[in-house]
């Protein structure tokens, strides 16, 4: 036997008790007649000592152990002297009978701590190591209990897990393809799945009724702190059912998910239609966990001689509380962050408002303290705020102020992380308008089921279309999307023909699926959480790498195992692929 005991339990409980313990020499201080070392493991440390009167051999033994060494020990449970309050185990030290080395280590290229001195890079090339750190442990963990939980919840309220296949056709999730090439069939290509949609939808045609899978996913797309290109969707669907049937099942499980693993009781998740969100927020997934909503000042600010607001489409503003105190420089540096062109600002207009009631504004020279009073009014600015006004086209000017109102949120420490405000967001538009191919995509995915009293806007006024199609979003993040789809021949014809497929087009990509609809599809709706981005918002963040326990950096590579990486040129032929790129080897 290894081991008696893990590394994080032993407690006063056990005093006198002879244990075995095997784990990894985490720290050793020498002082002189005595060594302790702290013996790490998945559970935690616990401290061991030696002492150099009563087994000097074997004191000499430990000091000779390095950083991540593997060891064993053999030794008594003793109460300590000085007890240690951050430590789980800090009440008792193993007096060491025996140490076995089971294996040496190298010195490791960063430390094993919560705050290690290991850059990002180095940390993912040596991911087994920084594994070994109760931070990115501690979030694998998490990760596996919110699975264990979703399972544990939808299995009991009667869905199955199946398995779809990963070797596929192109899925429209609004991505590139990861493509695989196929050895048998020459110069043809399977798709990795950008999710499993269509074969869910099937599920549905098979009289499957209630289906969920935690399931890999790949998007070859740009990599933000909350995208992966390979990432895990708990994916579900379900037939005879209607919006207000799957919203109840999934904010049930969200509901589930809070209160179990962070003991979080929420009420009844308010929910916003996209149009709302857009207009008080500018964003279709707002952090509703503080305020700052935006007010719209056209009425009020384009009656003056100021022609940059005269000119503007939309004149928006936000009150950010507390912040009339910040000085010039620190409104300058404002004024340049939204000039940045990440965010693509021309120029922000403020407005202090004094403790007295009275106003200090930017543009002093064209509007009187009513007008600026009638600001405050409309944005809701109290004594001692900061009204921040962007101008310009509608949809930008939203984009624009929405990043403002994060950016001033993080730095005033009002996205709390223990603080979880779920929200749905509704009847998103159908389409899409894509200025680059100059033509509508579908928003959601093309199966989504129009509004059915906005249908007849499809052919006059296409961009006013409405979905049945929902998102799930928590504190400013989407962790999860779906939507009624489509079940009947006809209108998903009509749609793929809106979204710009000639018939032929829709037949060879998704024939099968019209095929099926004509065997009696049931009405049916579903909708995807994205896992890692859920677990790592219940972790309280919102990167979602360290929730992943081998993740691809920023330029899609895993350091590690040092991928993608170019192959051999019989391989190549066999599979009948040209490379144009990097030379193969
Ligand atoms: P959607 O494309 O909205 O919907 O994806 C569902 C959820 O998956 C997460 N997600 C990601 N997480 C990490 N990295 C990524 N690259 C990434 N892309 C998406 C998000 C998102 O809300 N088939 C539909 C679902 C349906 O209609 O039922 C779908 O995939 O949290």
């Amino acid at each position: 036997m290894y081991r008696t005991h893990n590394c994080g339990e032993l407690r006063l409980e056990n005093l006198h008790a002879k244990v075995k313990l095997a784990g990894w020499m985490h720290k050793s201080r020498d002082l002189g007649g005595m060594t302790f070392i702290d013996i790490r493991d998945r559970y935690g440390k616990t401290q061991l000592v030696f002492n150099m009167d009563s087994n000097k051999d074997l004191c000499e033994k430990a000091r000779k152990l390095g950083r991540e060494f593997v060891i064993q020990i053999e030794g008594k449970v003793v109460e300590r002297s000085a007890k240690n309050a951050d430590m789980a185990t800090g009440d008792i030290e193993i007096e060491v009978e025996s140490l076995e080395l089971l294996n040496a280590s190298k010195t490791p290229p960063f430390t094993i701590e919560d705050d290690t001195d290991g850059g990002e890079e180095l940390r993912m090339k040596y991911r087994y190591l920084d594994i070994r750190r109760g931070k990115v442990r501690n979030a694998l963990v998490l990760r596996h209990h919110v699975a264990l939980e979703v399972r544990k919840y939808l299995s009991n309220l009667n869905f199955i897990e199946v398995e779809t296949p990963v070797l596929i056709k192109s899925t429209p999730e609004g991505a590139r393809d990861f493509v695989v090439p196929s050895r048998m069939n020459p110069g043809m290509f399977y798709a990795l799945p950008q999710s499993p949609q269509t074969f869910k939808q099937l599920l549905m045609v098979g009289g499957m009724d209630k289906y969920f899978q935690i399931v890999k996913c790949f998007r070859d797309e740009d990599l933000r702190a909350d995208r992966q290109p390979e990432f895990t969707q708990i994916d579900c669907e379900m037939a005879f059912i209607e919006q207000e049937d799957i919203l109840a099942v999934f904010e049930g499980l969200t509901r589930h998910l809070l209160k179990e693993i962070n003991g979080v009781e929420v009420a009844e998740f308010p929910r916003m239609t996209y149009a709302e969100a857009m207009k008080k927020y500018g964003n279709d997934k707002p952090d509703i966990r503080f305020g700052m909503e935006f007010g719209e000042l056209n009425d009020i600010a384009q009656h003056k001689d100021f022609s940059v607001f005269n000119q503007a489409e939309l004149v928006v503003a936000i009150a950010v509380p507390n912040a009339g105190e910040f000085t010039r420089k620190e409104i300058d540096a404002l004024v340049d962050w939204v000039k940045r062109p990440q965010i693509g600002a021309l120029g922000m207009v403020y407005v202090k408002c004094n403790e007295d009631g009275s106003f200090k504004s930017s543009v002093d020279k064209f509007y009187d303290q009513t007008d600026l009073a009638a600001w405050a009014e409309r944005t809701g600015a109290k004594p001692g705020d900061l009204i921040c006004v962007l101008s310009g086209a509608a949809n930008k000017v939203r984009a624009q102020l929405s990043a403002l109102r994060m950016e001033l949120a993080t730095r005033l420490g009002l996205r709390k992380p223990n603080e979880f405000a779920p929200l749905w967001v509704l009847d998103f538009p159908l389409l899409e308008w894509d200025e680059e191919t100059q033509r509508f995509h579908a928003m959601h995915h093309p199966f989504t089921s129009p509004k059915k009293e906005d249908m007849a806007l499809l052919d006059s006024n296409p961009g006013a279309v409405r979905a049945n199609a929902y998102d799930l979003v928590l504190n400013g993040n989407e962790i999860g999307g779906g939507s009624i789809r489509i079940h009947d021949k006809a209108t998903q014809a009509l749609m793929f023909k809106h979204l710009g497929f000639s018939d032929e087009e829709a037949r060879t990509q998704f024939g099968f699926l019209m095929d099926a609809f004509e065997f009696g599809a049931p009405p049916h709706g579903g909708l995807a959480f994205g896992l890692d981005r859920l677990v790592a918002i219940l972790g309280g963040q919102e990167t979602i790498r360290d929730f992943i326990a081998f993740p691809k950096n920023n330029a899609g590579r895993d350091l590690m195992i040092d991928t993608p990486s170019v192959l051999h040129e019989e391989q190549l032929q066999e599979l009948a692929i040209q490379v144009i790129g990097p030379k193969q080897v």
